[in-house]
Order: structure tokens, then sequence, then C-alpha cells
């Protein structure tokens, strides 16, 4: 099972210069709790966003066009296409963790989406990708907790794509 994990504005920014435009430690919580639960897909630029790779105890699988690319402890894949035969052979969900090229890449493949949407604007120069949401159905929505730390109100919502 393929899912997408991300959080966007109301524009629908999701990065800024590499990095989230945004701190918000309770979706932080949310996206560990969440990825946990399988292995992870990310593209080139997105893992070069994360301090210490890889993310523990999840498989984590990179995008690159750059055949010559290794780190150590990732699986490095160069298509589409290895990334959907190696999905077939995990027991797991692989979640798909951005960034926009790959939330694209997998756009029609993706069965659910874990959607973080924060109800500001903020500068940035990523967007995520548009999505036709009456292929899915809303199956969660939970109001996220405002407080000192987490100063921008949030949802945290779920879809699932619809079955013919
Ligand atoms: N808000 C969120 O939930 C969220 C989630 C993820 C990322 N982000 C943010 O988004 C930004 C990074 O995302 P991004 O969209 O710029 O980059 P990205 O999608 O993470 O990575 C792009 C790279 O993926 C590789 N790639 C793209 N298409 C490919 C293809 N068809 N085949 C093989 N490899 C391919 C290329 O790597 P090479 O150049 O090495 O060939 C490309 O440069 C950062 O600001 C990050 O913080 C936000």
């Amino acid at each position: 099972m393929l899912t997408f994990v991300w959080a966007e504005d109301e524009n629908g920014v999701i990065g800024k210069e590499g990095e989230l435009p945004w701190s918000l430690p309770n979706d932080m919580k949310f996206f560990k709790e969440v990825t946990l639960t399988g292995n992870v897909l990310m593209g080139r630029k997105t893992l070069e966003s994360i301090p210490n790779p890889p993310l523990k105890n999840r498989i984590n699988v990179v995008l690159t066009r750059n055949t010559e690319f290794e780190k150590k402890d990732i699986i490095i894949l160069n298509t589409k296409d290895e990334v959907l035969e190696l999905a077939k052979t995990m027991d797991k969900p692989l979640h798909i963790i951005g960034g926009a090229d790959i939330f694209n890449m997998f756009v029609n493949d993706v069965d659910r989406l874990y959607r973080t949407l924060i109800h500001e604007t903020f500068e940035g120069d990523v967007y995520m990708p548009s999505i036709d949401y009456s292929l899915f159905d809303l199956v969660e929505t939970v109001e996220g907790h405002v407080d000192e730390k987490n100063i921008h109100a949030h949802t945290f919502q779920i879809f699932e794509r619809k079955h013919a």
C-alpha cells in the first residue's frame, strides 16, 4: 500500500529554501507515528532536509536521477517502476513523504492520504501538487492541539481512495 504523508498551508505551500516553512512539533509527532507503521520514500532533496538520516526503524528509500548517488543505510532508486516493484515486496505500507516531484509521480497510485492542514499562510517555494479529492473519502478529521509550542492552528485528515 502507498500513502502520502505531508503538511501544507492554506495555499498548498509545503517547503521553503529546503526546509519546512513552520515549526509544529505536534505534526512531527504525528508524522513519526504514521511513518513508523511502515517504510518511507522520499526525493533526494527531502533527504537533504533531514538532519541525521536515515529515519530510524523504517526502511528509507530515496529517488534520484543520479545513478552514482549513495548514502549509508538508505536504498537508492532511480525510477518509479523500481519503487513500485520494491513496494510490492514490502509487507507494510510505503509512506511517501515528499517532496513535490515525488508526490506528483505517485498521485495516481496512492491509496491513502495523511494530510495536515495548517490554517495559515507562509512564504514558500515548493507547493503540493494538485490532488483530485473527489477520488478519495475523508475518513478521519482531528483538530490539532494549539499551545505555546504549537502556535499554528492545524487539522489532521486521513483520506482513503474510493474503490469502484
Ligand atoms: N510539508 C511537507 O510535508 C514536506 C514534505 C516533504 C518535503 N518538504 C519540503 O519540500 C522541499 C523538498 O522538496 P522538493 O519538491 O524540492 O524535492 P524532492 O521531491 O524531495 O526531491 C527532488 C529530487 O528527487 C529526484 N527526482 C525527482 N523526480 C525524479 C524522477 N522522475 N526520477 C528519479 N528521481 C527523481 C531528483 O533528485 P536528483 O536531483 O538527485 O536527481 C530531484 O532533484 C523542502 O523544502 C522540504 O522541506 C515538505
